[in-house]
C-alpha cells in the first residue's frame, strides 16, 4: 500500500509561508502585486484566473486583473505588457494561455520582462533553469519538487523517467531534476519499449495527456510515482482522474500523488511563491 503524497495540504503549507513572506515585505514598506491578464473568454481559463486572483488575496499580495476582449489585437497586448513591464509596482505578469489564435502566443511570452514572468516560461528564464542559474521556474514542475522534498524523498542518485516533453512540465521538469542530481531519462511519443524503460524508474513522474494509461505493469514495486495528468473521463460526472491508473499502481507504488489532490493544487501554491520569492 502506498503513502498518499497531500497536495492540497502541502500547497496550504507554502501559500502559508508566502502569506509570512507578504506581511514581513509589507512591514518593511514593499508591496507585492501580480498582473493577470486574461483575453478572451474560455471557460477554463476564467477558473484558473479566479483561483489565481483568489490565492494572492489569501496571501495578502494585490492582484491587477486584465480582462481583455476575444478581438483584442496583439499590439494592444503588447502596449498592455510593456506598460506592466515598466510599472515598478507590477512584480509579476502572467498572460493566461491560451491566447485568442490570431495573437501570437511565444511573442507575448517573449515580451514579458523575465524578471516578472513569474509562470517562467520566458526563454530567458528556460534558459537560465538549464544552467543552473536563478530564475523563475515553471510552476507545476516547480510543485513536484517540493512535493518529493516534503514528502521526505530523496532524490540524489535515484533513477528518476519523466514521460512527457513539453515545455511547460516534461523538459523544465527533468532540469529540475537533474539539478537535484538524479539520472533522468525522458520518455515520449516515439520513445521504443516504455515500459522497459518505466520500470527502471525509482520516481516515475507522468504527465502524458492520456486518461488512466499508466498501470501497474509499467512501475516498479515501491516506485514514487507522480502524476501530473488531470481528466474527466465521464462529462456527465464531475469524477477526475489522471495519466496514471490510480486503483492499478497505488499497490505497487511507495508513495503516490493522487487525482485531484496531489500535483494540481501545487501549481498556484507555486505562482504565489515565484511572485513572493522572485
Ligand atoms: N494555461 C494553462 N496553464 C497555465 C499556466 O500555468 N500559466 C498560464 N499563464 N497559462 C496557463
Amino acid at each position: 500500500m502506498a503513502t498518499i503524497i497531500d497536495g492540497k495540504a502541502i500547497s496550504m503549507q507554502i501559500k502559508d509561508e508566502c502569506k509570512e513572506k507578504v506581511a514581513k515585505l509589507k512591514s518593511e514598506g514593499k508591496s507585492v502585486a501580480l498582473a493577470v491578464i486574461q483575453v478572451g473568454e474560455d471557460p477554463a481559463s476564467s477558473v484558473y484566473v479566479n483561483n489565481k486572483k483568489k490565492a494572492c488575496e489569501y496571501i495578502g499580495a494585490e492582484s491587477l486583473s486584465y480582462h481583455l476582449p476575444e478581438e483584442t489585437s496583439e499590439e494592444e497586448l503588447l502596449e498592455l505588457i510593456d506598460k506592466l513591464n515598466k510599472d515598478e509596482k507590477v512584480n509579476g505578469i502572467l498572460v493566461q494561455l491560451p491566447v485568442p489564435k490570431h495573437i501570437n502566443e511565444d511573442l507575448i511570452i517573449r515580451s514579458i520582462d523575465p524578471d516578472k514572468d513569474v509562470d517562467g516560461f520566458h526563454p530567458i528564464n528556460v534558459g537560465r533553469l538549464s544552467i543552473g542559474e536563478k530564475g523563475f521556474v515553471s510552476c507545476t514542475p516547480a510543485g513536484i519538487i517540493e512535493l518529493l522534498k516534503r514528502s521526505g524523498v530523496e532524490i540524489a542518485g535515484k533513477e528518476c523517467v519523466v514521460i512527457g516533453r513539453s515545455n511547460i512540465v516534461g523538459k523544465p521538469m527533468s532540469m529540475l531534476m537533474l539539478r537535484e542530481n538524479a539520472t533522468v531519462t525522458i520518455c515520449h511519443s516515439r520513445t521504443k519499449d516504455l515500459k522497459e524503460v518505466t520500470k527502471r524508474a525509482d520516481i516515475l513522474i507522468v504527465a502524458i495527456g492520456k486518461p488512466k494509461m499508466i498501470d501497474a505493469s509499467y512501475v516498479k514495486e515501491g516506485a514514487v510515482v507522480i502524476d501530473v495528468g488531470i481528466h474527466r473521463p465521464d462529462p456527465d460526472s464531475k469524477k477526475l482522474c489522471g495519466d496514471v491508473d490510480y486503483d492499478s499502481v497505488e499497490p505497487v507504488a511507495s508513495l503516490i500523488t493522487p487525482v485531484p489532490g496531489g500535483v494540481g493544487p501545487m501549481t498556484i501554491a507555486m505562482l504565489m511563491s515565484n511572485l513572493v520569492n522572485g
